[in-house]
């Protein structure tokens, strides 16, 4: 099956590894790794991220024999590699020498060597160094027989998404001026008539460094648009030199799309990325946590915008920088890795290969632990790398859904600036309540950009859209009219691209969308909770809200807004436009949830399965279908289902069952 991006070259079925460390160890350790990775099935490894000090020991002086040695004798073992340009952590003679290239945070503290990632983004030396290594390591590996997949940089943004340097100041006014033109459009976006903020030169801007208060709101969100786009221009410089010379091998960077990673606009990164890797790691504490990753892993096919994807670090086990650092359980590991499978992914890696023995990350698992073979992570490495021979099949097969939630960058930024009606709104938190609700229901979806066209969908969810142009507006209110129920909550359509307030009632931009205009917000102080009329509670947000055409779905039952609506739904062309003007108990919302999924005549993957069943379906071009199900429960589940169950070779003939904490993945006839 073809795929629509290009796929690491010579990689076959689902790729299956992880970041290969070999400069850590000695010679008899690499053999045995190639043995190792062999027997496990190993395909893809990721090479060199951190080499850059080993490569290059002093100023302009290389070592390669090592990496050439590893190289070989993996082309030998048929392992390709995602080679690195090695440039994710710059060496301690480059910083040393010009520490003009380090990091500098909002209140003025260099960030030093001496951890990884110590680097402005925007440093002119910076980057000609950084494109320096990348075109020496171009050239000695772009006709190298293991070379499948350049992997740029690592992380860019992990440690350090905003850098207030005078690198960053100097790229900023230069990111400005081409936004607006000129100091007037700047000065009307800024709003800067307000406390005496007018500029007269974009020579006087400086990023939004700390401040007696409250820095003004539109120069915070272009900061972090501005940062979010210097940290694509230095992956996009680096992808040049890497096309130049090999254009024939495809190029990736790891993201590190999740509900808790901010400020990558991710969305706006997918065209320059030939195939989409992501990195997810699973909170641990979370008792749920799977579905946490199911919104990365869907998020992941968004950015990818639906094509396959690859999965390019996870965990075995613990890591080691949670403040409490739990072991998997039984089958977790596999469960884990096949839930990114069912949404999309085509390939399955870790961090890492072998676990250190020194070093910040020597407490992190890894596919060989320090405990060696005789031990669950080692049979856990060889079982996961049977299960993914196993579903070579599935390799380009799509998930298709009906329901599409709509996730934007630039409102997650802005909805919670400071100086609003709450500081306790957290964008991230009112998506995942959202994804957890069609999660209960077993409701696949899809994560969009704002501005996809959603006409195609039944559902379409727009959470807190605070920052929204007419135009991206516009695209809701055509889906309404074409038939979708289109649901946006509360603090949606507040203000434009700029920060700019529509006037006239809240939520300006959805207003007529929704038949509704408020006047004034409400929110709920900490611990406050009041009651809807269905008798659940909600906390955090209130609003006086008077119907414009729309009706009640839910109003006040108490507190200071005693009967005013509380959620809505205005009747629009073919379809219906509903507003949560509240934020309904975990309880509430999946009812309400209930009621929208069957306004919009959306079914489950499966119906009638346990809550902590997972079931996902991956469509293949042929019209075959995969139909993952993975059990995180505690109990056996039986689902109905013909076809053959791939893993273990079995017939599933109707009742098929699903042992608690397996996985079963069904190609039905
Ligand atoms: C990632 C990073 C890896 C490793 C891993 C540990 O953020 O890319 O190099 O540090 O986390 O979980």
């Amino acid at each position: 099956m073809t795929t629509a991006r290009p796929w690491p070259l010579g990689v076959e079925g689902i790729a299956y590894g992880g970041d290969y460390n070999p400069e850590q160890w000695p010679r008899e350790v690499r053999r045995e790794d190639v043995e190792l990775m062999r027997e496990a099935g190993v395909n893809l490894v990721s090479v060199a991220i951190f080499a850059w000090a080993t490569l290059e020991p002093r100023e302009g002086e290389y070592d390669f024999g090592w990496l050439d040695e590893v190289m070989d004798d993996l082309a030998e073992a048929g392992i390709k590699v995602a080679l690195a340009t090695a440039t994710a952590s710059p060496p301690p003679w480059l910083t040393s020498r010009h520490p003009e290239i380090l990091p500098v945070t909002e209140d003025g503290t260099v960030l030093g060597q001496g951890g990884r990632q110590a680097y402005a983004v925007s440093s002119p030396l910076l980057r000609e160094y950084a494109l320096r290594m990348t075109r020496v390591m171009a050239e000695r590996y772009g006709e190298h027989p293991a070379l499948a997949l350049w992997h740029v940089d690592n992380e860019l943004g992990c440690h350090v998404p905003h850098d207030f340097s005078d690198h960053a100041a100097l790229a900023f006014r230069g990111w400005l001026q081409r936004r607006y033109g000129s100091i007037e459009e700047l000065n009307h976006a800024w709003g800067t008539a307000f406390w005496s903020q007018r500029y007269d030169s974009f020579e006087e801007i400086l990023p939004p460094r700390a401040a007696p208060t409250y820095a003004n709101p539109t120069q915070q969100l272009d900061f972090a648009r501005f940062s979010s786009d210097e940290l694509l221009t230095h992956y996009r410089a680096l992808r040049d030199v890497l096309r130049e010379i090999t254009p024939q091998v495809p190029i990736t960077t790891n993201l590190m799309l999740s509900s808790a990673t901010k400020w990558m606009d991710y969305f706006s990164w997918a065209d320059d990325l030939d195939l989409v890797a992501n990195d997810h790691y699973l909170i641990a504490a979370e008792p749920r946590g799977q579905i946490e990753l199911a919104l990365a892993a869907d998020l992941s096919r968004g950015v990818a915008g639906g094509d396959p994807w690859i999965l390019m670090e996870h965990s075995t086990s613990a890591v080691n920088w949670q403040p409490r650092n739990r072991a998997k359980g039984r089958g977790e590991m596999l469960r884990n890795s096949l839930s990114h499978v069912a949404r999309g992914a085509d390939g399955i890696m870790f961090f890492q290969w072998r676990q250190s023995r020194a070093g910040a990350e020597k407490f992190h698992s890894a596919m060989v632990p320090h405990a060696g073979r005789d031990t669950d992570v080692w049979r856990g490495t060889l079982a996961l790398g049977r299960a993914l021979e196993a579903l070579a099949p599935v390799r380009g097969s799509r998930v298709l859904s009906r329901v599409a939630i709509v996730m934007d960058y630039p409102s997650w930024w802005a909805s919670e600036l400071d100086s609003h009606p709450t500081q306790a709104l957290r964008y991230s938190e009112e998506l995942l309540r959202w994804y957890t609700a069609f999660w209960d229901l077993g409701i696949g979806v899809d994560m969009v950009p704002a501005g996809t066209d959603v006409t195609g969908y039944e559902l379409v969810l727009a959470p807190t859209l605070y920052t929204v142009g007419e135009q991206d507006a516009e695209r809701l209110a055509e889906a309404a009219r074409a038939g979708s129920q289109v649901v946006i909550t509360f603090f949606s359509g507040i203000v434009d691209e700029n920060e700019h307030v529509y006037l006239g009632g809240y939520p300006g931009a959805f207003r007529d969308l929704l038949g509704v205009r408020t006047e004034e917000f409400h929110p709920l102080l900490e611990g406050e909770v009041h009651h809807l009329d269905d008798g659940t509670g909600a906390d955090l947000w209130s609003e006086k809200t008077h119907l414009e055409g729309a009706e009640v779905v839910r109003s006040w039952a108490d507190g200071p807004l005693h009967g005013w609506p509380a959620v809505t739904r205005h009747a629009v062309g073919e379809g219906a436009a509903w507003y949560v003007a509240a934020r309904p108990s975990a309880e509430g919302l999946e009812a309400l949830v209930g009621e929208i999924v069957a306004a919009a005549g959306v079914e489950p993957a499966v119906p009638g399965l346990h809550r902590d069943v997972e079931a996902v379906r991956r469509f293949a071009e042929d019209g075959t279908t995969y139909l993952f199900v993975l059990n995180h429960s505690d109990r056996d589940q039986v689902v109905q289902v013909n076809g053959r169950e791939l893993l273990t070779g079995t017939e599933a003939d109707g009742a098929f069952t699903v042992h608690a904490g397996a996985v079963a993945v069904i190609q039905e006839s």
